[in-house]
């Protein structure tokens, strides 16, 4: 029997809404339509957004984050957090691929699924462990990818969780390629993360050298990491929930200029204004971060009178996968960083 492409076969509540947006999905992988791919669940790599928020709920504990983790696929058939509404990605090995498909894998082949988990049919029989630094989760799981979810076979060249660490963020090193220009100031909010790394060596390729670009820290941890990976000119160390105070220090550190490329890859909320008020007049912010509010971002901007474009950050480009994967592997200082990290 086929599904409906998009998986609408699949909403339980409320019926019609697409998988994403529903609130809960069937995640009963005993039956497998003929243009579906049934997967064995090796890692979740949870949203950092998401993982903050359950951090910050149940504490820095392993087996209650996994608790919560459950609770939440239990309650909607999939892992979408309901108060950050992000999900993550998974990898696994296909383990049946409906007659109806024809697709460039086998079954057997490990892959990345490069649609989000906040919309992906789960069946989470167990969690085997919690990395907490990682942000991953080990478990025995079967995932239902729909006809026209995307997928990645993982490279050979690195680890399984340094891909899928890399392969989580992949829409945004593509997404600041296509944003900056030649000679352009470049703001990257959330420097120190996964994508915040991504997003300054890009940055810097791409504003070339009569550009500059200024990483935005919050720890001591991010800022040697930053400084050793030489792909920014400048660091500054604030917390972007405080919008005045960054903006303040963010002028000092620019010789009084704002940026042309803001670009925000923070894991927390409430940082909408420091982008917008480190943007020049007509420049562009690049909203990346599950945790922004588009009304506090459009509000905000109405509110002190600044005529910026604002971006959302998609999860998908076309190629942003390869594109990732290129970069790490054409830095070798990147490359050690994400070994070291998530390797
Ligand atoms: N749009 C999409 O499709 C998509 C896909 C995947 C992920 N995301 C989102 O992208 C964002 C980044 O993800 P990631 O995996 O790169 O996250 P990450 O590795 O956890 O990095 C997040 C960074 O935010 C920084 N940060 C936290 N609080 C801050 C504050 N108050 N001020 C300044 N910086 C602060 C952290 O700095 P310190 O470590 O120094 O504290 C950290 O380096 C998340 O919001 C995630 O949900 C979006």
């Amino acid at each position: 029997m086929r599904g409906d492409p998009f998986g609408l076969h699949r909403v339980i509540e409320p019926k019609g809404k697409l998988p994403q947006p529903a609130w809960k999905v069937d995640n009963d992988t005993s039956k497998v339509y003929d243009n579906e791919i049934l997967i064995d669940v090796i890692k979740l790599n949870i949203d950092a957004a998401s993982f903050t928020q359950i951090k910050n709920e149940v504490g820095k504990d392993e087996k209650k984050i996994a608790e919560k983790i459950m609770q939440i696929v239990k309650e909607r058939g999939k892992m979408h957090n309901p108060v950050t509404g992000s999900g993550g990605m998974l990898i696994g090995k296909i383990k049946k691929i409906g007659k109806d498909l024809k697709i460039d894998a086998n079954e057997g082949d490990k892959i990345a699924t490069l649609v989000s988990l906040s919309l992906t049919p789960l069946n989470l029989k167990k969690i085997a462990k919690v990395h907490i630094d990682k942000e991953q989760v080990d478990v025995e799981a079967e995932a239902i990818l729909f006809e026209t979810g995307v997928f990645a076979k993982l490279p050979d060249d690195m680890p399984e969780s340094v891909a899928l660490a890399i392969l989580d963020v992949a829409g945004a090193p593509i997404q600041t390629a296509r944003l900056v220009s030649p000679g352009d100031t470049v703001l990257i909010i959330g420097a120190g993360g996964k994508s915040g790394v991504l997003c300054c060596y890009v940055a810097k390729k791409y504003a070339g050298p009569t550009g500059t670009v200024i990483g935005l820290v919050h720890s001591e941890r991010s800022i040697q990491e930053l400084t050793e990976l030489g792909v920014v000119d400048k660091i500054i160390v604030a917390d972007a929930q405080d919008a005045v105070g960054t903006y303040e220090k963010f002028l000092k550190v620019n010789d009084g200029k704002l940026a042309d490329v803001v670009i925000n890859v923070v894991n927390v909320p409430d940082t909408e204004m420091t982008s917008v008020m480190c943007t020049r007049e007509r420049g562009k912010v690049y909203f990346f971060s599950m945790a922004t509010s588009f009304t506090k971002a459009a509000l905000g901007a109405e509110g002190i009178g600044k005529d910026v474009d604002m971006i959302i950050g998609n999860g998908y480009a076309t190629d942003h996968a390869e594109f990732a994967l290129e970069i790490v592997r054409e830095n070798e200082k990147l490359y050690n960083l994400f070994m070291k990290k998530y390797g």
